[in-house]
């Protein structure tokens, strides 16, 4: 049984006095629940630091995830922050090639493989991004693209590797949109990317890699994405941005 992962993307929001806030309110909410999910958050890495220190100060069960790395170790990157740093800072879990990424910064499927075989090989957990544009869902091409990017993006990736990999499977028209897929559409594709695993690997491997679903998730959809089998969880932006908001939308599964 695969055990669902919620994680908050925050994306380029909250400052580092904001983060510990956040973490301290979140922790004082969640108290009294038992939460039987995995949960966690993806916040910029000036904030990761402090998050990490108030999330261990607290105790506190969530996981905490980077949103983006570069797959070089070192070296001549003005403005990158490279994978072993945030190994260093004890940081586990990387959002890799997220559609904004991928739009705004040229993060191109041979890209996003680097940084996934550099996040691998360290024993970190990526989070891999795919989904389909507008276009390509009206040209019936969804399945196509996603396959696409799989391959791409896993080049290399052996199987004992793949098991730790998330795929989030985030339409880019459902992003930011308030247009969430409906529940047909993600349960399709989040089928179709374990079909796609299986035939790259095996069903033993795809039975074990968790698949989230992301695009403007709220609490009150997530219960029903996630009550589904296919999908084992949930990649949410603007819905994470508030502790008691992200905590509300968390105890909707449980
Ligand atoms: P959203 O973003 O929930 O605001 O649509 C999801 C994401 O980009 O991961």
């Amino acid at each position: 049984m695969r055990k669902k992962i919620i994680i908050g993307n925050w994306k380029m929001n909250h400052t580092i006095s904001e983060t510990s806030k956040y973490i301290k309110e979140f922790n004082k909410l969640l108290k009294n629940e038992n939460l039987k999910l995995d949960f966690g958050i993806a916040a910029p890495f000036v904030c990761l630091p402090e998050a990490k220190q108030t999330i261990k100060d607290l105790k506190s069960k969530m996981i905490l995830s980077a949103q983006d790395c570069h797959f070089e170790k070192a070296g001549a990157f003005t403005g990158c922050i490279s994978y072993e740093q945030l190994k260093d800072m004890a940081i586990k879990y990387v959002i890799v090639g997220h559609s904004e990424r991928r739009a705004m910064f040229n993060d191109t499927d041979e890209i996003v493989n680097k940084k996934l075989l550099a996040l691998v090989n360290s024993k970190m957990i990526p989070i891999l991004c795919v989904g389909e544009a507008l276009e390509e869902r009206e040209a019936k091409q969804q399945n196509k693209v996603v396959t696409n990017q799989l391959k791409k993006n896993l080049k290399g990736i052996d199987k004992e590797q793949m098991k730790s990999i998330i795929i989030a499977y985030e339409p880019v028209w459902a992003i930011g949109t308030g247009k969430s897929a409906t529940m047909e559409d993600a349960v399709s594709m989040c089928k179709h990317i374990r079909k796609t695993i299986a035939s790259i690997y095996d069903d033993e491997t795809a039975k074990k890699v968790r698949i989230q679903y992301g695009g403007s998730v709220n609490d009150t959809n997530v219960k029903a994405y996630l009550s589904n089998e296919d999908i084992d969880g949930a990649l949410v932006g603007g819905a994470s941005l508030d502790a008691s908001k992200f905590l509300k939308l968390l105890k909707e599964v449980y």
